[in-house]
């Protein structure tokens, strides 16, 4: 008998595999891939590029009404459309992830975002990756895990994969931006990273992406 088809949400702070891992979990289920942290860039790219102030909510508000974005699954992954126009080359700037850290704690833009998102999800066959994918944007989800890491080994990966852009800051500065964002997202008063009650909470400061795959798949295959 062909299982029913999961939502299956994973949240966790900066750094700890969640992209890797939701990428290789989607393809293995034959699910598609949704990477939340991205839309939330992308509203931060727009608010840099409107010269939005984070701190002004009416001026996010407006911002938001004016967005479209799109995401097109690519050969590459995941692309980014925002108003017709890939940012995708864009999101991952250091200054972006902190602009999208600010920005994801205005009610404004979480409203904004939920909607996108839930319409994404209105399908069912997802691998949702974020902050609040299990508490907040898809409560009912049928499998839900909580991933974490050392903070300096999510910052030594960070700064691995910063490094293989060809950008290059520092591991301090990387480590020290990921505490401030990690601060600002655990933090807020509107849908801050924590576990959901429901989820099976994964410690992947030393487990290789294969190892948290078959935990995640026995945790699945034991929902079905
Ligand atoms: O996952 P990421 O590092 O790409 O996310 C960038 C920022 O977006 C993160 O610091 C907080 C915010 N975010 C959020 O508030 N809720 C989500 N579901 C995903 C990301």
């Amino acid at each position: 008998q062909r299982p029913s088809r999961l939502v299956v949400t994973i949240d966790g702070p900066a750094g700890s595999g969640k992209t890797t891992v939701s990428k290789m979990l989607a393809h293995r289920l034959g699910y598609r891939y949704l990477d939340t942290g991205a839309l939330y860039r992308a509203v931060a790219v727009a608010a840099q590029q409107g010269g939005v102030d984070p701190a002004d909510g009416a001026a996010l508000a407006q911002l938001c009404q004016g967005i479209d974005l799109d995401l097109q699954e690519g050969g590459d992954g995941l692309r980014v459309l925002l108003n017709g126009e890939d940012i995708t080359g864009r999101l991952r700037a250091p200054a972006i992830s902190l602009l999208a850290s600010t920005i994801s704690a205005r009610p404004v833009v979480r409203r904004f975002l939920l909607t996108t998102q839930r319409s994404i999800g209105a399908q069912k066959g997802l691998v949702a990756e974020g902050r609040d994918m299990g508490t907040v944007v898809f409560p009912e989800a049928e499998a839900k895990f909580f991933l974490d890491a050392d903070p300096h080994v999510r910052a030594c990966r960070r700064y691995e994969e910063l490094q293989a852009g060809g950008d290059g800051p520092s591991l301090d500065s990387v480590e020290e931006q990921m505490v401030q964002r990690d601060r600002n997202d655990t933090t807020r008063s509107v849908a801050p990273l924590k576990p959901a009650v429901d989820s099976l909470r994964i410690d992947a400061t030393h487990l290789t992406p294969e190892q948290v795959i078959a935990r995640m798949m026995t945790h699945i295959e034991s929902k079905r």
